[in-house]
């Protein structure tokens, strides 16, 4: 199943773990939250206190309130934590001695561990981020799960090449880790980006130092200790909650770490970049924005095209890189496309994120929903006609957004070019299919793009042409822990998932040895 899509049919059954199709599938329910256990900074798999003695809270974006207070990493919890890491990843360390059956072996015991949890792991992700209990339960735990299983599988299938070199040498390649890699994770994904990035550097064998998104630190803190109960030797994992310009600027600019991942927006991509550079040159990966096109040709299944670019453009509240924004419809069936997608938006169920019927949660933060509404006004006074939405929903209670529709959307408006990061589509009309792929590729960003139609030609065509790092055809935000996922131009650089995620966590070291004969 899609890591990142609504709860589909096979989702809710399967996950329901019946297996058996015995009348409606029992849907799980929120746990009830009495405490929150992990609220420290994890270095060495013992919780600390911030050297400094801050704290900052995290708060429930549903209804505002503060869930509790966690220690706040600063630049010397940061040394604290790369000291932890680098010693763990030492030649001679329990970690680097381990034989890499076994390493896998110990991601599988932490993926079975995060199964166990999963039902209080996907609670307080919707209590800290506000999305829908079932897409936490369903798309975030069950992506985080299948993530660590498909790398605790490759941890003793990372190997080198013996090469045919000239002269009479042996020569051969060894993969071997990175060392310390740094991690800086964002806030619509916490849970998952986390995985994305723990589960590959592990399996290569490194030793990490993770900073969550400060709006939402809780699911990453619980990871911690589940970490220790796996058995990781200490030092491997190191989790340091705190802010961006303190805690992430110390990751990217640290000479203790080797390597660092990334996801959130360009500007910091660019500041990460730099200060890496400016450091110690340390190995960066981005990823960052996007502003998704998704061609609609006449001779697609409307109502399929319409449900999957919706689902694109308002999955967790739109605030996602791989956000459908901006959608390209063939002149002859615009019309159509876009009566059926006003109805379809004016359908979402927006509400308590914990209530299983949700499938429309709030923003993130007041900064959040701010940018939105000023760029909903900014559409609509360049122009744009609003369809349906365009403003607070709930009456104005919390940080709740109406799903909102705009139509007659011109290439130059900022609606066009900027990420929203929220709940807006942005519909255009095109008449030539090299039009749409020209005005799908005029943007700075290329993460991913979209293209429905029935012709298998077409489709291999235009996904050719488009300059994005994922196509997806006649389906939208179909993730696997299989497939790599990045972005070409500012939508940043490298891969996650896949084999094509290892590279990123691996040094290549040739060795070559002189015979004394050819072979
Ligand atoms: P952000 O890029 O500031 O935050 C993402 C992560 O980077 C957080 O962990 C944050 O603490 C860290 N960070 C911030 N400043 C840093 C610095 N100077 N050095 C190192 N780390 C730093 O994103 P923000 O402000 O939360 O959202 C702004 C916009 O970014 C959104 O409206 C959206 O357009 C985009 N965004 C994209 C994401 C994606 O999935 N690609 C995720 C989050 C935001
Ligand atoms: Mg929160």
């Amino acid at each position: 199943m899609a890591q990142i899509n609504g709860a589909t049919e096979n989702g809710l059954s399967g996950a329901a773990g019946t297996g058996v199709s015995r009348g409606p599938p029992v849907l799980p329910q929120p746990v009830r939250v009495q405490e929150i256990l992990n609220t420290k900074i994890f270095i060495n798999n013992e919780w600390h206190t911030s050297i400094k003695g801050k704290t900052f809270p995290t708060f429930n974006p549903a209804t505002g309130a503060k869930i509790c207070d966690v220690q706040e990493a600063d630049k010397a919890d940061i040394d604290k934590a790369v000291s932890a890491a680098r010693a763990a990843a030492q030649r001679g360390s329990p970690w680097r001695r381990m034989d890499a059956s076994s390493r896998g072996r110990m991601l599988t015991r932490l993926a079975d561990l995060v199964e166990r949890d999963r039902t209080m792991l996907a609670t307080l992700e919707t209590m800290d981020t506000g999305k829908p209990f079932l897409q936490s339960f369903f798309i975030d735990l069950d992506g985080s799960i299948k993530t660590l299983r498909y790398y605790a599988g490759w941890a003793d299938k990372i190997h080198g090449k013996s090469l045919p070199v000239d002269e009479s040498v042996l020569c051969f390649t060894k993969h071997e880790p990175v060392g310390v890699c740094g991690a800086i994770i964002p806030w619509n994904f916490p849970l998952l980006m986390f995985m994305w990035k723990l589960a590959p550097a592990l399996s290569c064998g490194n030793t990490v130092v993770i900073k969550p998104a400060e709006q939402t630190p809780l699911t990453a803190l619980h990871i911690g200790a589940l970490v220790k109960e796996a058995g990781f030797p200490p030092g491997v994992v190191n989790i340091v909650p705190g802010f961006g310009p303190s805690a992430g600027a110390a990751i990217a600019g640290h000479m203790g770490i080797d390597k660092v991942a990334f996801t959130g927006s360009t500007q910091v991509g660019q500041l990460i970049k730099a200060t890496a550079a400016s450091s110690n040159l340390k190995r960066v990966s981005l990823e960052l924005g996007g502003k998704n096109p998704c061609i609609v040709f006449a001779d697609a299944d409307l109502q399929l095209a319409v449900e999957e670019t919706q689902k694109g453009s308002f999955y967790n509240a739109g605030q996602c890189c791989t956000a459908a924004s901006r959608i390209f419809v063939e002149e002859s069936v615009y019309e159509e496309f876009v009566r059926l997608s006003v109805e379809s938006a004016k359908s979402i169920v927006i509400g308590d994120p914990l209530d299983p019927r949700t499938t429309h949660g709030p923003q993130i933060d007041r900064k959040q929903y701010d940018k939105i509404v000023a760029l909903i006004e900014s559409g609509k006074k360049e122009g744009a006609r609003l369809e349906c939405g365009g403003g607070a929903a709930l009456d104005g209670t919390g940080l709740f957004l109406q799903p909102t529709v705009f139509t007659g959307v011109q290439d130059h408006m900022r609606i066009a070019t900027e990420e929203i990061f929220g709940p807006v589509q942005c519909i255009f009309s095109f008449k030539s299919q090299q039009e749409a792929v020209e005005r799908a590729n005029s943007s700075e960003y290329g993460l991913v793009s979209a293209v429905f139609t029935r012709s298998m030609d077409r489709a291999l065509t235009v996904s050719a042409a488009l300059e994005t790092g994922t196509v997806w055809v006649n389906c939208y935000n179909a993730l696997h822990a299989q497939a790599p996922f990045g972005g070409y131009k500012m939508s940043g650089n490298g891969r996650e998932l896949g084999e094509y995620a290892l590279a990123e966590y691996t040094e290549v070291k040739a060795v070559t040895i002189k015979l004394s004969e050819t072979l």
